[in-house]
């Protein structure tokens, strides 16, 4: 088979590389991809963005099946426009895609199909808006409606950091279009839980959990990151928190989006805050998180291509989707600066003998070399019988990695480590 991943990051690296064990793919091609998934599949300088370059490309290379990993394009249509073409897909359609795409939709889903989540209000006009953070309980979260890199969310502790947070989303237009409509919603506090699903639109099956570190320094400190190391599974997910998410979470989740017109078809990603009052869902994704694919993976046991293809074909509920009972751990090593600005095209040393086991985030090939080309650069990973095993030998293989400029998060798992002593 002739497979074709939309995408250029640690995620797509990870699914490229479990892509590749299944006996009867010929080839992969990865677009844009980049310098490290070079080794595991074909790079086509095509942006994930560029929709209908996609589409011409899978048609003229006979593409049997797509996977379409990154949010912009799926909520651009990529689907759609494949599909269109008779290319079979993993992924939402534009429909479905808008459970991430508009966070006010997300909001109302759940209001409306009684979904928990925090309390919030929908403003599309700035002076409403700031009247409301003249009187809203503080601290406050405020929130841009469409797509903004992982930086649309500001936590606000003042009304002040409030109003300069709904001014730069609204009249100064920091992210595009996708500020001009804001939510304004509750602050929840508890442990923070990703699960990642398997869902055809009739049956939803998790994956095995997992716990991002979002901020740029230890102790959850810094700027929110697009990730700075991930842990599976998550301690805090114990089985009647996993119990009270399928009944009160997914399942009417996958419901009402079928209810809407909006059958969900691909990988749902559930962002969970587990509150006093239950769990409840801080955000959707419509695709695989990164970078909790580069741990959740690696632990499927089951086939991947085989999985997809079920979900593909509505027949997920007669599949097998088996994990392994190990724990896995993912710390990403960055560029020094990030997510600011920082220093790139620095050689990437990595021995051998771990290299099947680093998924690349942000190197290119430059003559034959391997040069770092972005904030993340990669992601160590391993997989070990005990959480406490898997984030020694990460960080061990960290220690073995080198290029100029790098830089990583030293506490990446202790705060699932100190959950499981308790
Ligand atoms: P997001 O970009 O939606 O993943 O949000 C980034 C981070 O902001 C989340 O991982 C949470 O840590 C935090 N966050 C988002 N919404 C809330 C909320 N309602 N209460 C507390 N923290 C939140
Ligand atoms: N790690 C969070 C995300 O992929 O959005």
């Amino acid at each position: 088979m002739k497979l074709l991943v939309v995408g250029g990051g640690g995620r797509e690296h990870a699914i490229i590389k479990k892509l590749r064990e299944n006996k009867s793919v010929e080839v992969i091609y990865a677009l844009p991809g980049n310098g490290g998934i070079a080794s595991d599949a074909v790079c086509v300088p095509v942006k994930a963005t560029d929709i209908e370059g996609i589409a011409d490309f899978a048609v003229e290379n006979k593409i049997d099946y797509a996977v379409v990993a990154p949010d912009d394009p799926l909520v651009m249509g990529a689907v759609d426009l494949l599909e269109e073409k008779g290319i079979p897909c993993f992924g939402p359609n534009k429909a479905a895609a808008v459970i991430e795409g508009s966070k006010a939709f997300a909001k109302d889903l759940m209001k409306k199909y009684g979904i928990p989540t925090a309390r919030y209000e929908t403003f599309s006009a700035l002076g409403e808006a700031l009247a409301y953070a003249e009187t809203c309980p503080l601290p406050t979260v405020v929130k841009a409606d469409g797509l903004a890199l992982g930086k649309g969310v500001i936590i606000a502790k003042t009304r002040e950091e409030a109003k300069e947070a709904l001014r730069s989303m609204m009249e100064d237009k920091k992210f595009g279009k996708s500020g001009e409509k804001v939510v304004i919603e509750e602050f929840l506090t508890g442990p923070e839980v990703s699960v990642l699903s398997f869902t055809d639109g009739e049956t939803v099956v998790p994956m095995v959990s997992s716990m991002d570190h979002k901020r740029a320094l230890d102790g959850d400190e810094g700027l929110n990151t697009g990730g700075m190391g991930t842990v599976a599974p998550n301690p805090y997910y114990t089985e009647e928190v996993a119990k009270r998410c399928m009944e009160e979470i997914f399942l009417p989740t996958i419901r009402a989006m079928k209810a809407e017109g909006r059958t969900f078809k691909g990988c749902l990603y559930f962002g969970l805050m587990i509150t006093a009052d239950g769990p409840k869902v801080i955000e959707y994704n419509c695709r695989f998180g990164d970078p909790e694919t580069q741990v959740v993976l690696p632990l499927l046991e089951s086939d991947l291509l085989t999985v997809m293809q079920a979900v593909t074909a509505g027949k997920l509920s007669e599949t097998e989707v088996r994990f392994s009972g190990k724990s896995a751990c993912c710390l990403i090593m960055a560029s020094d600066g990030y997510p600011l600005s920082y220093k790139k095209g620095f050689e990437l040393e990595i021995p051998a003998d771990i290299a099947d086991n680093v998924y690349i985030a942000g190197a290119a090939l430059t003559d034959g070399k391997l040069l770092t080309s972005g904030g993340r650069v990669l992601g160590a990973v391993a997989v070990r019988d005990s959480l406490r095993e898997a984030v020694d030998a990460s960080y061990e293989m960290a220690g073995r990695i080198h290029f100029a400029n790098a830089y990583y998060r030293k506490d990446i798992g202790a705060r699932a480590l100190k959950a499981l002593e308790e």
